[in-house]
């Protein structure tokens, strides 16, 4: 029987994309439905909320301001925009938290300046307002430079929040920390509780919570797992409630490569490109990251890594490394049944749908895949940024 589903996709030239893909076996389909504007020059992550059907965009311009996008996404996956911020630009991603329904405020983060910034929703339309006025802004600093030559300044990557609503988690790039807030629901307001290091070098990029079916020595056995872009590496941490604020307690960190064997740096225009993860997902008991650049499956094929999770203790093991069929994997999404990934390559600037075994984990051979805009240049922050599904 063949299934349809709906894909959102961002591309840094500017546009969002609908994608219907329809799957028969090991078989599929994926064709563009529409595209949309609205999330400024250059958009980057979504975030689709299936309960209200409202799609948030996040726009990384780096030309001192960027436009944030609120649209409403139709049956037909049809995106019409709803409210818009002008921000101060940069954003690498978002997320609604607080209120009665954790839908009343957005958080999102500025990788080069280094901040953290809310603003209380709903966004109004038309992006030619004067730039929104932000609840709150928090700049990030360090001491003193990494040892990566990344780690210039803090990077902040992602706004997570905590399974209970209450608290926000910022894996910080440049400052190898992980930031975390508490959130007042009723305000918006964001309190700072201690950071957490991460080993130097890391640069801890994105995070996802996932639970132990049994006693680890978290509360509750919520675990963290995190992924490092420059250590190419996930890390597991215990979460631990500590007087109204969350800790964490780095339970292991392994490699996103076989044995750690990290494959070699490209040298391309005289500069050294090495491999960066870039994005983690979790299923049931299965761990996945992306590697950008790491050329294991062909000149212009990266890979994505497998691990198992142990349900009761947490811990990681390697399964194996599969082809990602995709150039600079930045993004990936699992389908709710857990039987499809779409994985968004930067580079290639593709959609490429692979087969997922939900009892062993194993991710299997390409269904289908498709060039979705103009395509990628090597090395730069072109290309296709994020995709996600519409369930
Ligand atoms: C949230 O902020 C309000 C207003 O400042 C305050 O009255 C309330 O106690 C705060 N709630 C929490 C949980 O801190
Ligand atoms: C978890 O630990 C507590 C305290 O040590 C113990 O009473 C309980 O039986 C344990 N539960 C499981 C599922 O092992």
């Amino acid at each position: 029987m063949a299934l349809t589903s709906t894909l959102l996709a961002t591309h840094f030239s500017g546009a969002v994309f609908t994608l219907s893909l329809t799957t028969e076996g090991s078989n599929g389909t994926l064709d563009i439905t529409s595209a949309a504007g609205g999330c400024g020059s250059t958009p980057t992550w979504l975030q689709y909320y299936g309960d209200t059907k409202k799609l948030y965009c996040f726009d990384e311009s780096w030309q001192g301001y960027g436009t944030m996008a609120e649209y409403s996404v139709a049956s037909n996956g049809v995106l019409t925009v709803t409210g818009q911020a002008k921000t101060t630009g940069n954003s690498v991603h978002g997320i609604l938290y607080g209120g009665p329904l954790g839908r009343s405020y957005v958080a999102t983060v500025e990788y080069t300046p280094s901040t953290l910034t809310t603003y209380a929703l709903p966004l109004k339309p038309g992006p030619d307002a004067p730039f929104t006025v932000p609840l709150q802004i928090e700049t990030f600093s360090i001491p003193k430079p990494g040892p990566n030559e990344r780690q210039d300044r803090p990077h902040p990557h992602q706004v997570l929040l905590d399974p209970t609503g209450k608290f926000i988690l910022i894996p910080d790039l440049g400052a190898d920390a992980i930031h975390i807030f508490a959130i007042n629901a009723t305000t918006g307001h964001l309190s700072a509780c201690p950071d957490v290091r991460t080993a130097p070098g890391d640069g801890p990029r994105h995070g996802e919570f996932w639970n132990a079916k049994s006693n680890t020595t978290s509360s509750d056995g919520l675990m963290l797992f995190t992924v490092n872009e420059l250590g190419n590496s996930v890390s597991s941490w215990n979460v631990i409630s500590r007087k109204g604020c969350l800790d964490l307690s780095k339970l292991q960190r392994l490699s996103t490569f076989a044995d750690g064997k990290v494959p070699a740096a490209t040298i391309y225009n005289g500069a050294s490109f090495p491999p960066k993860a870039a994005e983690l997902r979790i299923v049931d008991n299965f761990l996945y990251a992306a590697n950008r650049n790491d050329k294991l499956f062909g000149e212009q094929t990266d890979s994505l890594a497998t691990y198992k999770i142990d349900p009761l203790t947490g811990r990681l093991t390697w399964v194996e490394a599969t082809s990602a069929y995709a150039f600079y994997p930045r993004s990936f999404s699992i389908n709710k049944a857990g039987t499809l990934v779409a994985v968004g390559g930067q580079t290639s600037s593709t959609i490429s749908i692979i087969a997922r075994d939900t009892a062993t984990g194993k991710l299997g051979g390409l269904i289908t895949s498709l060039q979705v805009g103009s395509l990628g240049t090597y090395t730069n922050e072109d290309g296709l940024s994020s995709v996600v599904w519409v369930e």
